[in-house]
């Protein structure tokens, strides 16, 4: 019955089904944007199913005269993707006349300045359910202030949010979505106490995070466009890594590596049976996957691209 009501909502196009998946295209228009939207459904065993809007990768680029440098950088980006900040208010309409509330995995903002963390405290902060960090907040194009660093913009970032953006659980509806910041394509001990404890609760989990956790799918898909030389995946084996290295003659790949704490807390992830999705970005592209326990990956495409996820988790 579930599965019939989610088809019948499905406006048109492709419907793909995963084991514990399924996912249809379609189109739909807000404050006259037209926005490509996937559907998505997870199953979690939900007594009352939950709706979410997720979005990933809108990459603003918001500057004003406090960092003069970096406005023709700003400029160039917000040619290149078509002025991204005029779609978050179409957005938040979007998710709020659906009801859903907003789920963002990074990327929001293409680079920091002192503007763009206005924008994120006082809008992105505000209009949004659950926030994950991805690394462009984090990421200065123009770099050219000598008090920059990387810890002094995650810390600009960090506080924009009234909550943790390293790790944070919120509970609704019988369900636990936990935001984990990977957007350095690692996690931290810290991290992984915390989810221990989130872990114990029981509850089915929905983990938020910016970097997807390997598969070999995500990596297969990701570098059939031959414009990717790298896989851009959390914990990806390290002779993955050094194939493409040899292959491409890019040893900067390497770089990719994941430490061994990250490798292992990724492969627990993947093998937990109370965590019934990831939700993710970072790719700028489509991709879905399950993991051995069932569980399903969804990498969302680019916000600045139009496209939308409305998450059902039933
Ligand atoms: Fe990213």
């Amino acid at each position: 019955m579930l599965r019939r009501s989610f088809l019948d909502c499905a406006v048109k196009g492709t419907v793909g089904i995963l084991s514990a998946g399924l996912f249809t295209k379609g189109f739909a228009q807000e404050d006259s944007v037209d926005f490509n939207i996937t559907k998505v459904q997870i199953n979690a065993g939900l007594k009352k199913p939950l709706k979410f809007l997720h979005i990933s990768d809108l990459h603003m680029a918001i500057c004003d005269g406090r960092d003069p440098k970096s406005l023709p950088k700003a400029h160039g980006r917000n040619k290149l993707m078509h002025n991204p900040q005029n779609l978050w208010k179409p957005i938040v309409q979007y998710a709020r006349k659906r009801n859903m509330p907003l789920l963002c995995t990074g990327d929001i903002l293409d680079f920091g300045t002192q503007k763009g963390y206005e924008f994120l405290s006082e809008s992105v902060a505000e209009d949004t359910y659950v926030f994950s960090s991805g690394n462009h907040e984090y990421f200065r194009w123009v770099n050219p202030a000598p008090e920059y660093n990387v810890k002094d913009v995650i810390e600009k970032t960090k506080a924009c949010f009234k909550y943790d953006l390293e790790f944070s659980s919120h509970i609704v509806g019988g369900l636990n979505i936990i935001s984990i910041d990977n957007a350095n394509m690692n996690f931290t001990p810290r991290q992984y106490e915390l989810y221990l404890k989130e872990v114990q609760r029981g509850l089915p989990i929905i983990i938020l995070c910016h970097t997807p956790l390997y598969t070999q799918k995500f990596y297969e898909q990701f570098l059939s466009d031959p414009e990717n030389k790298s896989p851009n995946l959390c914990a990806t084996p390290v002779e993955k890594l050094q194939h493409l290295a040899e292959k491409f003659g890019n040893k900067g790949v390497l770089n990719q590596r994941a430490s061994a704490f990250t490798e292992m807390f990724a492969a627990q992830i993947k093998r937990e049976k109370l965590v019934k999705g990831v939700l993710c970005g970072h790719l700028h592209m489509q991709i879905n996957d399950t993991f051995e326990s069932g569980a399903v990956q969804t990498c969302a495409d680019a916000a600045f691209k139009k496209e939308l996820q409305e998450i059902t988790i039933c």
